[in-house]
């Protein structure tokens, strides 16, 4: 297939960039709870040396990472290791050294009162000394059944609402593990933060190509007119991994595909492609237009909802283990490593249209990417008689790449050059890298950028978690009633279980992309 490639001179992303006002944190301590986790070495601290280097932190600026192990000193140093190792930085890098100086450490029990009496004393031994001007960002990177508690104490000793400068938390996800838990966690966090302190992360949302999503529908005027149920046959969003749990058995065990990725970055994905045109782009407006669209979901039916659990095989050229052998995993485990949904918006813009979600670990690649398929034209011109090199008619498809080829691509079809009409697909294509060049960032520096700055435009809003978590609890808890007697059910290395191309293919679809070598 013929494809065309879209350029943009280094002078024209300078100017561009230059365009936009800067936007320089507020003199601030960022205190990391959950600090000794891989979450803060291998995302968090890069994220915040990026910052630095591209000049967005102030002078005033420290770093506090709280957990429970006494790491002293070794702290600064591991962080070091791990901005160079995951942010792409080389070790004499400028404004390294500088850097790892402002990274300090305090060992505490997330439960132990005197532990945050002493935290409290630091931070304002902070302010006196760097003038961080009481000025605060907790970041709970912990496992989740810490939050609650780590919000309390805060409150308890005085640390949600200072006298002086701006108090603010991130969450990070998972938020609840159902309807019932996301309620409550949002009822303690609000009973101690007011809604404009909290930052509930989707670092999904951090994504350059996830952002472009709204860009390219609202900033450009002729993709909107056709953005609805007259135009658009279908959407397929896809977030396949080749990785499999990583070390995080006892944490996938409980959470399993649904509540890992579906119900979080996909839904955020889904939000994007097919929310209204917010009144402007402020938070407020742009998390009301999400949970209208999240409401809008039809309850979703149990049968077009399918799951699956790798068993062995072999990914690239390596021969991995299957689910259920993986450390600290149950011989017998019954949680999916796999989930695909149907679902259907019931509003004016797309009623009727199905959207395929679908989600796995040790799939054949890694790749994220929102397919739309458009209508057919009303009239086949060129017609069955046209014989030629690619005599079928193909609808035209438009795949936004979310990664990790990060891009935009149009098909349509072209006349083939010669004598007959004959029909042909090609690709416009539009390559993230080769038009603005690589980056080394991961998607947390402009999530931490703005929780610092109070802009929650990229964060979500406690209506939101609950209506997202409103739509799966009812298949989590069909499915925990029923166990399927299938698993594992899909080879390491494959697109993942039959059920997952018999749930598109019932409409007659196939997935985009996917040369299918799943196990029957
Ligand atoms: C995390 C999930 O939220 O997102 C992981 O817990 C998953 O299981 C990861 O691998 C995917 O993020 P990304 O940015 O690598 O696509």
């Amino acid at each position: 297939m013929a494809t065309t490639e879209v350029r943009i001179s280094p002078e024209d992303v300078k100017q561009a960039a230059s365009l936009v006002k800067e936007r320089v944190s507020e003199p601030t301590v960022v205190v990391i709870f959950g600090a000794s986790g891989d979450l803060t070495k291998r995302k968090l601290l890069p994220a915040l040396f990026h910052l630095e280097q591209a000049g967005l932190l102030p002078q005033q600026f420290r770093i506090v990472g709280v957990a429970r192990r006494k790491l002293g000193n070794g702290f600064a140093e591991d962080m070091r290791q791990g901005i160079m190792e995951f942010g792409g930085v080389e070790s004499g890098a400028d404004k390294l050294d500088q850097f790892v100086g402002k990274i300090g450490y305090h060992a505490m029990n997330f439960d132990d009162n005197d532990g945050y009496a002493g935290l409290k004393a630091l931070l304002e031994q902070h302010d006196r000394d760097f003038g961080t001007g009481g000025n605060r960002l907790f970041y709970l990177a912990t496992a989740p059944d810490y939050f609650a508690d780590i919000v309390h104490r805060l409150g308890a000793h005085g640390m949600a609402k200072p006298e002086a400068g701006t108090v603010r938390v991130i969450i990070e996800k998972p938020f609840g593990h159902d309807l019932e838990s996301a309620r409550e966690l949002n009822d303690d966090v609000n009973t101690v933060f007011a809604e404009n302190q909290i930052f509930r992360i989707d670092h999904y949302l951090g994504k350059e190509t996830v952002q472009n999503v709204l860009v390219f529908r609202f900033a450009n005027g002729i993709f909107e007119p056709i953005w609805n149920r007259n135009f658009v046959d279908h959407v397929q969003i896809t977030a396949a991994e080749n990785i499999g749990i990583e070390g995080r058995g006892p944490f996938y065990e409980k959470a399993g595909a649904l509540r890992d990725v579906v119900q979080n970055h996909m839904m955020e994905l889904l939000s994007f492609v097919t929310m209204e045109p917010p009144a402007s782009f402020a938070a407020e407006a742009v998390r009301r237009e999400k949970v209208k669209v999240w409401t809008s979901i039809k309850p979703l039916n149990i049968f077009d909802c399918v799951r699956g659990q790798y068993g062995p095989g072999i990914v690239g050229d390596q021969m991995v283990r299957g689910y259920r052998e993986e450390e600290r995993v149950d011989p017998d485990s019954q949680t999916e490593t796999y989930a695909a949904v149907r679902l259907e918006i019931d509003n004016w813009r797309w009623a009727g249209v199905p959207f395929y979600l679908r989600a796995g670990k040790r799939l054949s690649a890694r790749v994220t990417e929102v397919t739309i398929q458009f209508k057919q034209p009303p009239m086949l011109l060129f017609g069955t008689h046209m014989y030629g090199p690619c005599s079928d008619i193909e609808p035209n498809i438009l795949t936004m790449r979310i990664q990790p080829d990060e891009g935009i691509s149009l098909r349509f079809g072209a006349k083939v050059p010669g004598p007959q009409m004959a029909l042909c697909p090609v690709v416009m294509n539009f390559n993230y890298a080769q038009a603005f060049g690589s980056s080394s960032a991961n998607g947390y520096e402009r999530l931490l950028l703005d929780a610092m700055l109070g802009d929650a435009t990229l964060f979500a809003h406690r209506d939101g978690v609950e209506a997202t978590w409103a739509l799966f609890t009812p298949v989590i808890e069909a499915w925990a009633k029923k166990y399927p007697q299938t698993f594992p059910n899909y080879e390491a290395g494959t697109w993942g279980p039959e059920c997952g191309n018999e749930l598109i293919g019932r409409d007659g679809y196939a997935w985009y992309g996917v040369q299918s070598t799943a196990k029957q």
